[in-house]
């Protein structure tokens, strides 16, 4: 499952050209650009970095003034500028930058054009307005610093609020004035990221419920879990291990395995593609267990939308709204409903001997069935797309976001240098816990109190997610004192626990 937030990049098109080799191509492609990335990145702060005379083009510009304008053009883009006039969006995380080949690109938006970069040197130009990171790789002791009064910080995080919990408390997301990440309430929401369409939805149930029921009656369990990812903050293990006191559930992962894996899908197993085989395989069973490795609202994954693909049912543990996005009011089992696993475990059980009661958990596929608004309204209205090259890809709809944005900042700026009387400034714009802000990890079944010292996901979780606390505030305070090397992180950290220490006495 650690590769689970590289499937999403197999849909960012142009990004990854070797997209069609599947997860592995795309591990390589950015495995090998972080690597070839270091060099280039100036230590921070370094005297020389300064010196430069913070706000004067270089020779870093010189190829990217050249770069070739790219094909598209939004119908209500007149920006007619050359390129050394754009102002310039730096992608902090190189890895992601999301145009081929080169470091450097001219993007023509909807309504205003830019030059995009991964090239760290313009770190400190005066042209340089926006500053993007990949929340997965955002790392509060390289942060770009002094961070500069004219400069923005934009967020792109799809992945599980695992990877990276900072930005999961206020001062962290705060730091950023835009973001995209999966909750509706983002700047540039990505909710919907692992649903490729509707038709996906409304694919055909690949195992029909007479089949599985003969399956059933040949031993096969009705509950499926399929896990590789043991300790994750969902903690979702502890919640199956009680499950299956009372329900047979099949799990071929290296979780709580109770069963092999046929030979020839080990290979596939561990992927969340879609390979045939392994898909034909899961879809024999009539539910699936489908529990995020974080929890967080609105932060759903494949393992949501497969089953309900297949015509399976998922029973859901993750984003605690998830009813808000289903295709009706019957077609996931939510495990937050029950009481607990054992009256989970009743109710499966009474749908597995009911064939009436489970058809009506697919009766969604039937289009006339799809009675959720909200989930028609925002797949028809979403700019980018899944797997859908005739689609931007969501990373280049956001750098699009963020320099629309800019270049409207930046003339609410000039006009109001111009004729402060009569145009005010723009108004600042800062993100905030409702962009992320996913919960304190909580054990996946009993309280945190009952749990032994030695407890394995104890001693991980709610120590990285205060850890993260500290050093979200302790880079705030780097900020607010114009530091301008973040490796001071550390201290900062330390001053802040001891002057907490003293404030208690
Ligand atoms: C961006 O966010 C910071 C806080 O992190 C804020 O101080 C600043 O005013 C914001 N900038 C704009 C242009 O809104
Ligand atoms: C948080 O940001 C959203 C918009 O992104 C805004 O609607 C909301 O009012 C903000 N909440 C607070 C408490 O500032
Ligand atoms: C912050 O530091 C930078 C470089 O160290 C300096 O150029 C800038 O004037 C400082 N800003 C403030 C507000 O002190």
């Amino acid at each position: 499952e650690s590769s689970e937030p590289l499937q999403s990049m197999a849909g960012r098109g142009r990004l990854v050209p070797c997209a069609c080799l599947g997860l592995f191509g795309v591990l390589c492609w950015v495995w090998v650009s972080f690597a070839s990335f270091t060099d280039d990145q100036l230590p921070p702060g370094a005297p020389d970095a300064l010196d430069r005379g913070a706000f004067q083009p270089q020779s870093a510009l010189s190829e990217m003034e050249f770069a070739s304008v790219g094909p598209y053009r939004g119908p209500g883009n007149n920006d007619r500028r050359n390129n050394k006039e754009l102002p310039i969006l730096l992608w902090w995380s190189g890895g992601l930058f999301p145009h081929f080949p080169g470091d450097s690109e001219r993007i023509d938006c909807a309504t205003s054009s830019c030059l995009v970069t991964s090239n760290r040197k313009v770190q400190l130009y005066k042209r340089t307005t926006s500053i993007i990171f990949y929340g997965t790789d955002f790392r509060a002791y390289e942060a770009p610093l002094p961070r500069l009064r004219h400069q923005t910080w934009a967020l792109f995080h799809e992945e599980s609020p695992m990877n990276n919990y900072i930005l999961s408390h206020g001062p962290g997301i705060r730091l950023f004035n835009y973001t995209a990440t999966f909750r509706r309430e983002s700047d540039y929401p990505l909710t919907l990221q692992w649903l490729p369409s509707l038709d996906y939805l409304l694919g055909p149930v690949v195992v029909s419920l007479e089949e599985k029921n003969r399956l059933r009656r040949k031993g096969l369990g009705p509950v499926l879990y399929m896990q590789s990812h043991c300790d994750v903050p969902s903690d979702r293990n502890r919640y199956v291990q009680e499950l299956m006191k009372y329900i047979q559930v099949d799990s071929y992962g290296k979780c709580l395995n109770n069963k092999p894996l046929p030979v020839h899908l080990e290979d596939t197993a561990t992927a969340t593609g879609e390979e045939a085989g392994f898909m034909n395989f899961v879809a024999r069973y009539k539910f699936h267990l489908a529990m995020e490795n974080g929890l967080c609202p609105d932060y759903m994954t494949e393992k949501l939308w497969r089953p309900l693909h297949q015509g399976c049912v998922p029973v859901y543990r993750g984003s605690p709204v998830a009813a808000d996005w289903m295709p009706n009011d019957r077609s996931a089992i939510l495990v937050d409903d029950f009481a607990s696993p054992k009256a989970l475990a009743e109710f499966l059980k009474h749908l597995d001997e009911d064939d009436e009661e489970y058809a009506k958990y697919l009766e969604f596929k039937n289009p006339s069935r799809i009675t959720n608004h909200r989930l028609l309204e925002a797949l028809e209205t979403r700019e980018w797309g899944v797997n859908d090259m005739s689609k931007p890809n969501y990373l280049n709809g956001f750098e699009c976001y963020v320099c629309d944005r800019e270049n409207a900042r930046l003339a609410a700026e000039r006009a109001n240098r111009k004729a402060p009387k009569t145009n005010r400034p723009p108004q600042s714009k800062m993100a905030n816990n409702s962009h992320m802000g996913c919960p304190l990890p909580s054990p996946g079944y009993g309280h945190v109190k009952d749990l032994p010292a030695d407890d394995g996901w104890l001693q991980i979780w709610p120590q990285d997610y205060w850890q993260s606390l500290d050093q979200a505030e302790g880079l705030e305070s780097l900020i607010r004192l114009n530091e301008s090397d973040p490796s001071l992180l550390w201290k900062h950290i330390q001053n802040m626990a001891v002057s907490r220490a003293r404030g208690k006495h």
